[in-house]
């Protein structure tokens, strides 16, 4: 496995493994890789003949310097962990690589609609840094085939708009969310939680698992769904932040032609924001056929 910091010696060995014909698999990360990171390389490697892991905590996408300098960096646990499961490269930018010249000047990516709304109402700028900077790796990879988790649901979507729009030769394959044994999403924020905070934190995936029950039963009051989920998150000592519901395909609320929603959460737990999502599937209309 190379360990690669620089875009020379990185477009160098993409050019002959592409001349050699073989196809590029390309999963981006900030590090601290858990087990969901890995199962989202493992799937990079049922899709590909070579995997290119990047690791690049991008200042571009934290809204806050404290979250920023929390972000934990666990370089050379990471970098053993992808050598175990066979990595090809582990691409290592800095941040002076990526901007060199700041990020005020910089050029950006902007997919308007998606990133304003729901996460990116809360986090201004957020999903501008996300945009840019994978749209800057791609760049630099050059992959067939990238691999995202649907932790980051609205994150997926901003990446399949920006990929669609700007016509990039990238196939996007999403990965499930992955769960410890209780139902926390598994999440690099996690490790930041007290013993205590660590167990209330499952409240939150369960919360949703109730509010996906209501919904298959039939539940459409959708506003006091969402006070209840917050009711049940504050019980548990999280301090809700929102909660949405939302068409799963467009982001925009339900109408009557949605066939799958999606919950969408996010909650503070003491320093640590966390996030979750849950996909419903919408009963069809029921046609009363006996109304003439
Ligand atoms: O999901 C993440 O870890 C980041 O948002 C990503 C896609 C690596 C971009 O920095």
């Amino acid at each position: 496995m190379q360990v690669i910091a620089d875009i020379a010696p990185l477009r160098d060995q993409i050019l002959q493994w592409r001349r050699d014909g073989q196809r590029i698999a390309f999963v981006p990360t900030m590090g601290h890789l858990h087990d969901g990171h890995l199962t989202l390389v493992r799937r990079a490697r049922e899709n590909a003949d070579i995997v290119v892991v990047s690791i690049f905590v991008n200042p571009m996408q934290f809204d806050k310097a404290d979250d920023l300098a929390a972000y934990p960096r666990t370089l050379d646990e990471d970098v053993a962990k992808l050598n175990s499961e066979g990595v090809e490269v582990v691409f290592t930018p800095s941040p002076e690589m990526m901007y060199p010249n700041g990020m005020e000047q910089h050029s950006f990516v902007d997919v308007p609609g998606l990133s304003s709304i729901l996460e990116g109402s809360s986090r201004p700028g957020h999903f501008k840094g996300v945009a840019t900077v994978v749209s800057k790796l791609f760049n630099m990879v050059q992959p067939d085939v990238a691999c995202f988790g649907e932790k980051d649901y609205q994150q997926l979507a901003v990446i399949n708009k920006m990929v669609n729009d700007l016509c990039m030769p990238v196939e996007i394959v999403p990965v499930p969310t992955v769960r410890e044994m209780d139902g926390l999403a598994m999440s690099s924020r996690n490790t930041r939680l007290t013993v205590d905070e660590r167990q209330r934190a499952p409240v939150l995936a369960k919360t949703l698992r109730w509010m996906s029950s209501q919904m298959r039963g039939g539940r459409t009051d959708y506003s006091e769904l969402i006070l209840d989920g917050n009711d049940q998150l504050r019980a548990a000592g999280l301090e809700p932040d929102d909660i949405f519901i939302r068409d799963a395909h467009t982001l925009l609320p339900i109408v009557e032609q949605s066939s799958k929603a999606v919950i969408l959460a996010s909650c503070m737990l003491g320093q640590v924001r966390l996030i979750d999502n849950l996909s419903v599937d919408l009963a069809p209309p029921i046609s009363d056929d006996s109304e003439e």
